[in-house]
């Protein structure tokens, strides 16, 4: 299960990621712990990019920040040239602190706060729209700083991409974007007001996903609004971005599709669109999350309580889904390996369960492994994305620490948090501390 991961592979008896040995940073660190590989993260990004960039000359990969927002994740993006796709205040301040300038940075976000929208006209970042209403509340604050703002539209394609349904983006029903029919509307309004400036044009149908088909679908209607755009109300438009979503192999048997599939199945649509429209050769954005970063990363977690029931045998660790979420919320597969038996046989069946006081928090079904003993470390892989960043302190179990790791050597890139920084905002009202 290792071959197709090459940033993981075995020393002795144990599980490594960039030639660190997992059971020592795990003994050092603590658990639950979270690895990040930086040369898996450099690796993905210039795969993704170079896909592109191999068949069209105009490529910016804008990494989506939701996915993983650890500044040194981020920093190393930056270093690699990527931009950002962020959805929130925290996000734009966090891509302006790692030193990304303004017109690299594109917020998508629906429902946008005031505060939010005043940030990015301050900080000169393309403001994404999500709706109509959306662009009458910042032609307000524009009108009142006397600022510009640039801006593109998410437009919402209507098109299934045949992922988890809480991964899908971009269906009719979604709350996310401006629909076909109201997209002249949006963009004459925009026209029509001397605060904005258009650059772009910009969809996102989902995430995990792997076909290639929803993407072609989507990317020619997309490219039929561009050109519809250009004739109906004479817009040419600087950038289209394609967003993000493609899936990544957390197990065997998913199915996938590289960068190189998707490049070679949408340049070619979007090179005859351009010749149908005679439009001029607009910059292409991707905004992909998941791919760059997600298998990047390892979770350990420390085997505690077993329990064998007349059922079922469960395997008791220190993390739960308050730690590593996506089993839970999604029903994700994550593959799980005991990184200190790495090569022993595969003899016994069981759960592997989280430490959360709900009967939920099972964190893998079923799973082949071999036998587990107590100090154990189960290493949950694929936790690059959606993993951390959704981590939260539920139970009144502090965050884990995050380490980076590179070529043999390792560092600390987020501390362990504790019970003083889960209690740091909470205030006990006075007439109860007599
Ligand atoms: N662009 C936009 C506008 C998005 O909403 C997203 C993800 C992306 C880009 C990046 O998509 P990616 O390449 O990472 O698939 N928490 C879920 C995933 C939610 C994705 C939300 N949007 C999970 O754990 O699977």
């Amino acid at each position: 299960m290792l071959d197709y991961r090459p940033h993981l592979g075995v020393k002795k008896t144990n599980l490594t990621i960039g030639g660190v040995d997992a059971v020592s940073l795990a003994g050092e660190f603590g658990t639950p712990l979270y690895v990040v590989d930086e040369e898996r993260i450099r690796e993905r990004y210039r795969e993704f990019r170079d896909a592109f960039l191999a068949l069209y000359p105009k490529i910016e990969i804008k990494y989506a920040y939701k996915a993983n927002t650890n500044l040194a994740v981020c920093s190393i993006l930056r270093d690699e040239g990527c931009s950002a796709d962020v959805l929130s205040e925290g996000e734009i301040r966090i891509a302006l602190k790692i030193g990304l300038s303004p017109e690299k940075i594109i917020f998508t976000g629906n429902n946008k706060t005031h505060g939010e929208l005043e940030l990015a006209v301050d900080s000169g970042v393309i403001i994404n729209v999500d709706a109509i209403h959306e662009l009458e509340r910042l032609k307000r604050i524009c009108a009142e700083k006397n600022k510009e703002a640039m801006i593109s539209f998410r437009i919402n394609p209507g098109i299934s991409p045949d992922t988890h349904p809480h991964l899908s983006t971009g269906l009719k029903k979604s709350k996310f974007g401006i629909h076909e029919e109201s997209v002249l509307t949006a963009y004459g309004e925009a026209l029509a007001c001397e605060h904005f400036k258009i650059k772009g044009i910009h969809m996102h149908i989902g995430s995990q996903i792997t076909k290639t088909s929803p993407y072609e679908e989507a990317t020619a209607k997309l490219f039929d609004i561009v050109g519809g755009l250009k004739d109906r109300l004479g817009v040419e438009l600087e950038f289209v971005d394609l967003g993000g979503g493609l899936g990544i192999r957390y197990d065997r048997e998913n199915q996938y599709i590289t960068p190189k599939d998707l490049a070679s199945a949408l340049i070619p649509i979007v090179r005859d669109k351009i010749e149908e429209y005679s439009l001029k050769e607009p910059l292409l954005y991707f905004e992909p999350g998941r791919y760059i970063v997600g298998d990047s990363t390892i979770m350990l977690t420390k085997v505690s309580t077993i329990k064998k029931t007349p059922f079922k045998k469960f395997i008791g660790t220190d993390a739960g889904f308050h730690v590593f979420p996506r089993p839970v919320i999604y029903g994700a597969y994550h593959e799980a390996l005991v990184a200190n038996r790495m090569g022993q046989e595969d003899t016994e069946v069981v759960d592997i369960a989280g430490n959360v006081c709900e009967s939920g928090d099972i964190l893998a079904v079923d799973r082949s492994l071999p036998v587990i003993e107590e100090d154990d470390i189960i290493a949950f892989l694929d936790a690059g994305a959606y993993c951390f960043v959704m981590a939260s302190q539920y139970n009144s179990r502090p965050r884990p620490a995050e380490v980076l790791v590179k070529s043999g050597s390792y560092e600390l890139i987020r501390e362990r948090e504790s019970l003083e920084d889960i209690l740091e905002k909470e205030i006990i009202p006075e007439r109860f501390l007599s």
